[in-house]
Protein backbone atom coordinates (compact mmCIF):
# COMPACT_ATOMS: atom_id res chain seq x y z
CA UNK A 1 0.00 0.00 0.00
CA UNK A 2 1.76 3.41 -1.43
CA UNK A 3 1.80 5.55 2.00
CA UNK A 4 -0.27 8.69 1.55
CA UNK A 5 2.38 10.45 4.16
CA UNK A 6 5.55 10.76 2.61
CA UNK A 7 8.90 11.87 4.68
CA UNK A 8 11.86 13.53 4.04
CA UNK A 9 14.55 13.92 6.25
CA UNK A 10 17.52 14.68 3.71
CA UNK A 11 17.73 18.41 4.85
CA UNK A 12 18.64 16.84 8.43
CA UNK A 13 21.36 14.32 6.81
CA UNK A 14 24.67 16.71 5.87
CA UNK A 15 23.90 17.63 9.73
CA UNK A 16 24.13 13.91 11.17
CA UNK A 17 27.24 12.53 8.79
CA UNK A 18 29.18 15.63 9.93
CA UNK A 19 28.67 15.03 13.13
CA UNK A 20 29.47 11.09 12.55
CA UNK A 21 26.00 9.79 12.85
CA UNK A 22 23.14 8.65 10.81
CA UNK A 23 19.95 7.79 11.57
CA UNK A 24 19.51 4.07 13.47
CA UNK A 25 16.52 3.04 11.12
CA UNK A 26 17.51 -1.11 11.75
CA UNK A 27 17.18 0.07 15.71
CA UNK A 28 13.71 1.73 15.03
CA UNK A 29 12.96 -1.07 13.34
CA UNK A 30 13.27 -3.09 15.89
CA UNK A 31 11.46 -0.59 18.15
CA UNK A 32 8.45 -0.78 15.52
CA UNK A 33 8.15 -4.57 16.04
CA UNK A 34 8.78 -4.41 19.79
CA UNK A 35 5.30 -2.12 19.82
CA UNK A 36 4.15 -4.65 17.42
CA UNK A 37 4.26 -7.41 19.30
CA UNK A 38 4.00 -6.28 22.81
CA UNK A 39 7.07 -6.67 23.79
CA UNK A 40 7.82 -3.40 24.80
CA UNK A 41 7.63 -0.98 27.99
CA UNK A 42 3.97 -0.49 28.69
CA UNK A 43 2.61 -2.94 27.09
CA UNK A 44 -0.40 -3.02 28.55
CA UNK A 45 -1.87 0.46 27.12
CA UNK A 46 -1.81 -0.27 23.58
CA UNK A 47 -4.99 -0.63 22.62
CA UNK A 48 -4.82 2.56 20.71
CA UNK A 49 -2.37 0.32 18.03
CA UNK A 50 -5.47 -1.31 16.61
CA UNK A 51 -8.65 1.45 17.37
CA UNK A 52 -8.46 1.99 13.45
CA UNK A 53 -8.79 -1.55 12.56
CA UNK A 54 -10.93 -2.87 15.09
CA UNK A 55 -13.44 -0.04 16.43
CA UNK A 56 -16.89 -1.47 16.78
CA UNK A 57 -19.67 -0.35 14.77
CA UNK A 58 -21.71 -0.38 18.06
CA UNK A 59 -19.61 2.70 18.79
CA UNK A 60 -20.18 4.65 15.37
CA UNK A 61 -23.88 3.58 15.81
CA UNK A 62 -24.48 4.83 18.82
CA UNK A 63 -21.97 8.15 17.90
CA UNK A 64 -24.14 8.90 15.21
CA UNK A 65 -27.49 7.95 17.37
CA UNK A 66 -26.33 11.34 19.42
CA UNK A 67 -25.58 13.55 16.80
CA UNK A 68 -28.87 12.36 14.81
CA UNK A 69 -31.04 13.05 18.52
CA UNK A 70 -29.04 16.43 19.23
CA UNK A 71 -29.22 18.04 15.51
CA UNK A 72 -33.15 18.28 16.37
CA UNK A 73 -33.03 20.53 18.82
CA UNK A 74 -29.42 21.85 20.78
CA UNK A 75 -27.77 25.01 19.70
CA UNK A 76 -24.44 24.55 21.20
CA UNK A 77 -22.65 21.47 22.94
CA UNK A 78 -19.93 22.52 25.60
CA UNK A 79 -17.70 19.62 25.45
CA UNK A 80 -15.67 19.23 29.01
CA UNK A 81 -12.30 17.60 29.41
CA UNK A 82 -8.76 18.56 29.48
CA UNK A 83 -5.12 17.08 28.00
CA UNK A 84 -6.18 14.08 26.34
CA UNK A 85 -9.84 14.36 26.95
CA UNK A 86 -9.75 17.31 24.76
CA UNK A 87 -6.68 17.89 22.11
CA UNK A 88 -7.41 15.38 19.78
CA UNK A 89 -10.81 16.44 19.29
CA UNK A 90 -9.93 20.24 19.30
CA UNK A 91 -7.00 19.32 16.32
CA UNK A 92 -9.71 17.34 14.05
CA UNK A 93 -12.59 19.90 14.66
CA UNK A 94 -10.18 23.06 14.09
CA UNK A 95 -7.96 21.74 11.33
CA UNK A 96 -11.44 20.52 9.66
CA UNK A 97 -14.11 22.96 10.26
CA UNK A 98 -14.65 26.60 8.28
CA UNK A 99 -11.74 29.18 9.30
CA UNK A 100 -15.24 31.45 10.56
CA UNK A 101 -17.71 28.64 11.10
CA UNK A 102 -18.10 30.50 14.48
CA UNK A 103 -19.82 33.38 12.34
CA UNK A 104 -21.31 31.92 9.60
CA UNK A 105 -25.06 30.06 9.62
CA UNK A 106 -24.73 26.46 11.13
CA UNK A 107 -26.87 23.38 10.21
CA UNK A 108 -26.11 21.06 13.23
CA UNK A 109 -24.93 22.28 17.02
CA UNK A 110 -21.57 24.09 16.99
CA UNK A 111 -18.92 23.02 19.19
CA UNK A 112 -17.73 24.76 22.19
CA UNK A 113 -14.75 23.89 24.86
CA UNK A 114 -15.03 24.04 28.60
CA UNK A 115 -12.75 22.11 31.54
CA UNK A 116 -9.65 23.00 30.00
CA UNK A 117 -8.59 25.46 31.54
CA UNK A 118 -9.59 26.88 35.30
CA UNK A 119 -10.68 30.25 34.45
CA UNK A 120 -13.36 32.09 36.52
CA UNK A 121 -14.06 34.37 33.67
CA UNK A 122 -13.62 31.97 30.84
CA UNK A 123 -16.48 29.70 32.71
CA UNK A 124 -19.23 33.05 33.72
CA UNK A 125 -18.58 33.75 29.87
CA UNK A 126 -19.76 30.64 29.00
CA UNK A 127 -22.61 30.84 31.81
CA UNK A 128 -23.48 33.61 29.52
CA UNK A 129 -23.28 31.79 26.17
CA UNK A 130 -25.28 29.11 27.61
CA UNK A 131 -28.16 31.29 28.72
CA UNK A 132 -28.38 32.39 24.89
CA UNK A 133 -29.05 29.10 23.07
CA UNK A 134 -29.96 25.72 23.71
CA UNK A 135 -27.13 23.68 25.13
CA UNK A 136 -25.87 20.22 25.37
CA UNK A 137 -22.79 18.53 27.15
CA UNK A 138 -20.23 16.04 26.97
CA UNK A 139 -18.14 15.70 29.69
CA UNK A 140 -14.82 13.30 29.06
CA UNK A 141 -12.89 12.36 32.11
CA UNK A 142 -10.95 8.56 31.38
CA UNK A 143 -10.28 9.07 35.34
CA UNK A 144 -13.70 10.97 36.03
CA UNK A 145 -11.48 12.48 39.11
CA UNK A 146 -9.94 15.91 37.06
CA UNK A 147 -10.60 18.99 38.97
CA UNK A 148 -10.59 21.29 35.78
CA UNK A 149 -13.42 19.07 33.60
CA UNK A 150 -15.08 18.42 36.90
CA UNK A 151 -15.43 22.36 38.52
CA UNK A 152 -16.84 23.12 34.32
CA UNK A 153 -19.20 19.82 34.70
CA UNK A 154 -20.86 21.10 37.90
CA UNK A 155 -21.62 24.25 36.04
CA UNK A 156 -23.01 22.78 32.92
CA UNK A 157 -25.10 20.29 34.86
CA UNK A 158 -26.17 22.68 37.14
CA UNK A 159 -27.25 24.99 34.29
CA UNK A 160 -28.82 22.36 32.16
CA UNK A 161 -30.65 20.79 35.06
CA UNK A 162 -32.31 24.14 36.19
CA UNK A 163 -33.12 25.04 32.86
CA UNK A 164 -34.47 22.03 31.29
CA UNK A 165 -35.24 19.92 34.40
CA UNK A 166 -33.67 16.75 35.82
CA UNK A 167 -35.77 14.43 33.11
CA UNK A 168 -34.32 16.15 30.28
CA UNK A 169 -31.16 16.30 31.78
CA UNK A 170 -30.67 12.60 30.51
CA UNK A 171 -30.74 13.43 27.10
CA UNK A 172 -28.62 16.60 26.99
CA UNK A 173 -25.45 15.08 29.18
CA UNK A 174 -23.29 12.12 27.84
CA UNK A 175 -20.49 11.16 29.51
CA UNK A 176 -17.36 9.34 28.15
CA UNK A 177 -15.36 7.83 31.26
CA UNK A 178 -14.05 4.40 32.66
CA UNK A 179 -16.04 1.33 32.38
CA UNK A 180 -16.19 1.05 35.83
CA UNK A 181 -13.88 3.89 37.89
CA UNK A 182 -14.32 7.10 38.84
CA UNK A 183 -16.61 9.85 40.01
CA UNK A 184 -17.95 10.38 36.54
CA UNK A 185 -18.86 6.92 36.27
CA UNK A 186 -20.88 6.89 39.05
CA UNK A 187 -22.81 9.60 38.33
CA UNK A 188 -23.66 8.53 35.38
CA UNK A 189 -25.03 5.13 37.14
CA UNK A 190 -27.02 7.08 39.37
CA UNK A 191 -28.59 10.47 37.19
CA UNK A 192 -28.88 7.71 33.86
CA UNK A 193 -26.81 9.48 31.30
CA UNK A 194 -25.71 7.65 28.21
CA UNK A 195 -21.77 7.11 28.26
CA UNK A 196 -19.12 5.92 26.33
CA UNK A 197 -15.74 3.86 27.59
CA UNK A 198 -12.73 4.97 27.42
CA UNK A 199 -10.86 1.47 26.92
CA UNK A 200 -8.70 0.71 30.14
CA UNK A 201 -5.76 0.10 27.58
CA UNK A 202 -5.85 3.26 25.70
CA UNK A 203 -3.95 6.53 27.90
CA UNK A 204 -5.77 10.18 27.17
CA UNK A 205 -3.22 11.25 24.06
CA UNK A 206 -3.63 8.32 22.61
CA UNK A 207 -7.75 8.60 22.57
CA UNK A 208 -8.23 10.24 19.51
CA UNK A 209 -9.59 7.16 17.66
CA UNK A 210 -11.74 6.75 20.75
CA UNK A 211 -15.77 8.14 21.14
CA UNK A 212 -13.04 10.80 22.84
CA UNK A 213 -12.18 12.35 19.96
CA UNK A 214 -14.98 10.79 17.79
CA UNK A 215 -18.28 11.58 19.45
CA UNK A 216 -17.47 15.76 19.34
CA UNK A 217 -16.05 15.03 16.33
CA UNK A 218 -18.74 13.90 14.70
CA UNK A 219 -20.73 16.69 17.01
CA UNK A 220 -18.98 19.12 14.74
CA UNK A 221 -20.46 17.65 11.46
CA UNK A 222 -17.07 16.26 10.18
CA UNK A 223 -17.10 12.70 8.62
CA UNK A 224 -15.43 10.21 11.67
CA UNK A 225 -15.70 7.63 9.20
CA UNK A 226 -13.59 8.92 6.55
CA UNK A 227 -11.29 10.17 9.80
CA UNK A 228 -11.03 6.49 10.65
CA UNK A 229 -10.29 5.48 6.92
CA UNK A 230 -7.74 7.29 6.84
CA UNK A 231 -6.41 6.08 10.26
CA UNK A 232 -6.87 2.22 8.99
CA UNK A 233 -4.97 2.82 6.13
CA UNK A 234 -1.93 4.58 8.27
CA UNK A 235 -2.36 1.30 10.94
CA UNK A 236 -1.32 -1.11 7.06
CA UNK A 237 1.41 1.38 6.13
CA UNK A 238 2.87 1.88 9.66
CA UNK A 239 3.07 -1.64 10.77
CA UNK A 240 5.68 -2.64 7.51
CA UNK A 241 8.55 -3.81 8.62
CA UNK A 242 10.88 -2.19 6.29
CA UNK A 243 12.96 0.77 6.21
CA UNK A 244 10.40 2.67 4.01
CA UNK A 245 7.36 2.58 7.05
CA UNK A 246 7.37 6.61 7.26
CA UNK A 247 6.97 6.37 10.95
CA UNK A 248 10.46 4.28 11.21
CA UNK A 249 11.95 6.56 9.39
CA UNK A 250 10.94 9.98 11.53
CA UNK A 251 11.48 8.05 14.61
CA UNK A 252 14.69 7.16 14.01
CA UNK A 253 15.44 10.73 12.35
CA UNK A 254 14.60 12.83 15.27
CA UNK A 255 16.59 10.53 17.79
CA UNK A 256 19.79 10.95 15.80
CA UNK A 257 19.14 14.48 15.80
CA UNK A 258 18.18 14.45 19.79
CA UNK A 259 21.50 12.75 20.26
CA UNK A 260 23.52 15.21 18.10
CA UNK A 261 22.52 18.09 21.13
CA UNK A 262 19.11 18.87 19.23
CA UNK A 263 16.61 18.95 21.67
CA UNK A 264 14.07 20.44 20.60
CA UNK A 265 11.57 19.90 17.77
CA UNK A 266 9.63 22.98 16.56
CA UNK A 267 6.54 21.46 14.61
CA UNK A 268 6.18 23.68 11.86
CA UNK A 269 2.84 24.20 9.48
CA UNK A 270 2.06 26.91 7.12
CA UNK A 271 -2.00 26.56 8.03
CA UNK A 272 -3.66 28.19 10.59
CA UNK A 273 -6.01 25.27 10.84
CA UNK A 274 -3.33 22.97 12.19
CA UNK A 275 -2.94 25.22 15.18
CA UNK A 276 -4.00 22.77 17.33
CA UNK A 277 -2.86 19.67 15.66
CA UNK A 278 0.50 20.67 16.77
CA UNK A 279 -1.14 21.08 20.63
CA UNK A 280 -2.14 17.73 20.27
CA UNK A 281 1.42 16.77 18.94
CA UNK A 282 2.74 18.77 21.64
CA UNK A 283 1.17 16.30 24.72
CA UNK A 284 1.54 13.55 22.61
CA UNK A 285 5.12 13.50 22.51
CA UNK A 286 6.07 15.46 25.41
CA UNK A 287 3.57 13.40 27.38
CA UNK A 288 5.21 10.19 26.32
CA UNK A 289 9.40 10.70 25.90
CA UNK A 290 9.48 13.69 28.80
CA UNK A 291 10.59 10.95 31.59
CA UNK A 292 14.12 10.04 33.13
CA UNK A 293 15.72 13.54 32.52
CA UNK A 294 15.22 12.68 28.91
CA UNK A 295 13.19 13.60 25.40
CA UNK A 296 13.11 15.79 22.77
CA UNK A 297 11.25 19.14 24.22
CA UNK A 298 8.31 19.37 21.72
CA UNK A 299 7.10 22.97 20.95
CA UNK A 300 5.48 24.58 17.93
CA UNK A 301 5.01 27.54 15.50
CA UNK A 302 2.35 28.40 13.39
CA UNK A 303 4.45 29.98 9.67
CA UNK A 304 4.63 31.82 8.18
CA UNK A 305 2.67 34.39 11.33
CA UNK A 306 5.17 33.42 14.11
CA UNK A 307 8.05 34.13 11.33
CA UNK A 308 7.85 37.34 12.16
CA UNK A 309 8.14 36.69 15.70
CA UNK A 310 10.12 33.36 16.62
CA UNK A 311 12.08 34.02 13.29
CA UNK A 312 15.12 35.63 14.26
CA UNK A 313 15.80 33.11 17.35
CA UNK A 314 15.17 30.33 14.94
CA UNK A 315 17.39 31.50 12.15
CA UNK A 316 20.07 32.86 14.82
CA UNK A 317 19.33 32.14 18.03
CA UNK A 318 21.05 28.63 20.19
CA UNK A 319 21.71 25.72 17.43
CA UNK A 320 19.91 23.39 19.86
CA UNK A 321 16.68 22.86 17.76
CA UNK A 322 15.74 21.41 14.64
CA UNK A 323 12.27 21.71 12.64
CA UNK A 324 9.55 18.99 11.24
CA UNK A 325 7.26 20.59 8.80
CA UNK A 326 4.17 19.68 7.87
CA UNK A 327 3.31 20.51 4.64
CA UNK A 328 0.02 20.35 2.52
CA UNK A 329 0.33 19.89 -1.09
CA UNK A 330 -2.65 21.72 -2.46
CA UNK A 331 -4.78 23.76 -0.90
CA UNK A 332 -9.04 22.93 -0.91
CA UNK A 333 -9.98 26.12 -2.05
CA UNK A 334 -8.89 28.34 -5.26
CA UNK A 335 -7.85 31.74 -5.26
CA UNK A 336 -5.35 34.55 -6.91
CA UNK A 337 -4.21 37.35 -5.62
CA UNK A 338 -6.47 40.48 -7.97
CA UNK A 339 -4.57 42.78 -9.85
CA UNK A 340 -4.62 46.47 -8.99
CA UNK A 341 -4.53 49.59 -11.65
CA UNK A 342 -3.26 52.05 -9.28
CA UNK A 343 -0.55 49.03 -8.09
CA UNK A 344 0.79 51.24 -4.85
CA UNK A 345 1.60 48.74 -3.31
CA UNK A 346 3.89 47.52 -5.97
CA UNK A 347 2.28 44.06 -5.72
CA UNK A 348 1.25 44.01 -9.30
CA UNK A 349 4.40 41.13 -9.49
CA UNK A 350 2.51 38.98 -7.97
CA UNK A 351 -0.95 39.53 -9.30
CA UNK A 352 -2.74 36.38 -10.87
CA UNK A 353 -0.45 34.09 -8.73
CA UNK A 354 -2.57 31.36 -6.44
CA UNK A 355 -1.79 32.43 -2.80
CA UNK A 356 -0.77 28.82 -1.96
CA UNK A 357 1.94 29.62 -4.30
CA UNK A 358 2.92 32.64 -2.43
CA UNK A 359 2.77 30.63 0.87
CA UNK A 360 4.74 27.69 -0.69
CA UNK A 361 7.83 29.88 -1.77
CA UNK A 362 7.47 31.08 1.92
CA UNK A 363 7.95 27.77 2.77
CA UNK A 364 10.63 26.50 0.46
CA UNK A 365 12.16 29.96 1.77
CA UNK A 366 12.08 29.61 5.14
CA UNK A 367 13.43 25.85 4.70
CA UNK A 368 16.83 26.94 3.05
CA UNK A 369 17.25 29.97 5.35
CA UNK A 370 17.14 28.00 8.05
CA UNK A 371 18.96 25.09 6.96
CA UNK A 372 21.86 27.75 6.38
CA UNK A 373 21.55 29.04 9.63
CA UNK A 374 22.17 25.44 11.22
CA UNK A 375 18.66 23.82 11.92
CA UNK A 376 18.04 20.71 10.38
CA UNK A 377 14.65 20.48 8.63
CA UNK A 378 12.48 17.36 8.54
CA UNK A 379 9.86 17.05 6.01
CA UNK A 380 6.36 15.48 6.53
CA UNK A 381 3.83 16.13 3.64
CA UNK A 382 0.10 15.04 3.23
CA UNK A 383 -1.49 15.22 -0.68
CA UNK A 384 -4.81 17.75 1.37
CA UNK A 385 -6.10 18.70 4.52
CA UNK A 386 -9.26 16.47 4.53
CA UNK A 387 -10.66 13.53 7.28
CA UNK A 388 -9.13 10.97 5.26
CA UNK A 389 -4.88 12.28 5.43
CA UNK A 390 -5.93 13.85 8.52
CA UNK A 391 -6.78 10.83 10.13
CA UNK A 392 -4.00 9.21 8.58
CA UNK A 393 -1.39 11.91 10.00
CA UNK A 394 -2.98 11.74 13.92
CA UNK A 395 -2.57 7.68 13.24
CA UNK A 396 1.63 8.13 11.62
CA UNK A 397 2.41 10.39 14.88
CA UNK A 398 0.94 8.10 17.24
CA UNK A 399 3.26 5.41 15.80
CA UNK A 400 6.12 7.29 16.05
CA UNK A 401 5.88 8.30 18.76
CA UNK A 402 5.56 4.81 20.10
CA UNK A 403 8.42 3.95 18.14
CA UNK A 404 10.80 7.36 19.54
CA UNK A 405 10.00 6.79 22.76
CA UNK A 406 11.37 2.71 22.83
CA UNK A 407 14.38 4.48 20.82
CA UNK A 408 15.15 6.83 23.84
CA UNK A 409 14.66 3.92 25.94
CA UNK A 410 11.61 5.04 27.75
CA UNK A 411 8.43 3.70 28.93
CA UNK A 412 6.71 6.11 26.81
CA UNK A 413 2.44 4.83 27.69
CA UNK A 414 2.65 6.27 31.29
CA UNK A 415 2.59 9.55 32.82
CA UNK A 416 3.49 10.17 36.29
CA UNK A 417 5.17 12.91 36.36
CA UNK A 418 1.30 15.05 35.60
CA UNK A 419 0.69 13.80 39.14
CA UNK A 420 3.12 16.17 40.78
CA UNK A 421 0.81 19.35 40.12
CA UNK A 422 -2.11 17.84 40.70
CA UNK A 423 -1.27 16.53 44.56
CA UNK A 424 0.10 20.19 45.52
CA UNK A 425 -3.52 21.92 44.10
CA UNK A 426 -5.40 19.37 46.08
CA UNK A 427 -3.33 19.86 48.96
CA UNK A 428 -3.38 24.26 48.88
CA UNK A 429 -6.87 23.29 48.10
CA UNK A 430 -7.37 21.06 51.24
CA UNK A 431 -9.05 18.46 49.48
CA UNK A 432 -9.80 15.57 52.23
CA UNK A 433 -6.98 13.55 53.05
CA UNK A 434 -4.36 16.04 51.35
CA UNK A 435 -4.35 18.10 54.82
CA UNK A 436 -0.74 17.45 56.15
CA UNK A 437 0.70 18.18 52.08
CA UNK A 438 -1.00 21.48 52.26
CA UNK A 439 0.72 22.05 55.71
CA UNK A 440 3.86 21.40 54.40
CA UNK A 441 3.59 23.55 51.41
CA UNK A 442 2.32 26.66 52.72
CA UNK A 443 5.27 26.89 54.66
CA UNK A 444 7.31 27.40 51.50
CA UNK A 445 5.15 29.99 50.47
O1 LIG B 1 -2.56 12.06 29.24
C1 LIG B 1 -2.96 12.29 30.37
O2 LIG B 1 -3.00 11.44 31.25
C2 LIG B 1 -3.51 13.63 30.76
O3 LIG B 1 -3.23 14.67 29.94
C3 LIG B 1 -5.01 13.46 30.82
O4 LIG B 1 -5.49 13.22 29.53
C4 LIG B 1 -5.66 14.64 31.46
O5 LIG B 1 -5.08 14.89 32.70
C5 LIG B 1 -7.15 14.38 31.62
O6 LIG B 1 -7.34 13.24 32.39
P1 LIG B 1 -8.76 12.59 32.55
O7 LIG B 1 -9.22 12.13 31.21
O8 LIG B 1 -8.56 11.47 33.50
O9 LIG B 1 -9.67 13.66 33.10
Amino acid sequence: MKSSISFNGKEALWFLKEKGSLPREEKALQAMEALESGRGKGSDFLGWLHLPSEISSTVIDNIKDVVEDWKKDIDIVVVIGIGGSYLGARAVIEALSHSFAALLPSEGPRVVFAGQNIGEDYLAELEDLMKTASIACVVISKSGTTTEPAIAFRLVKQHIESTYGKEEAKRRIVAITDSSRGALRNMVSREGYRSFIIPDDVGGRFSVFTPVGLLPVALAGIDIETLMDGARDMEKITAQKSTDNPAVQYASFRNALYENGKKIELLVNYHPKLHFVTEWWKQLFGESEGKEHLGIFPAGVDFTTDLHSMGQYIQDGERHLFETVISIASPNRSLTIPEDADNADGMNYLAGKHINECNKMAELGTRLAHVDGGVPNLHIEIPLLNAYYLGALLYFFEKACGISGYLLGVNPFDQEGVEAYKKNMFALLNKPGFEAQGDILRKRL
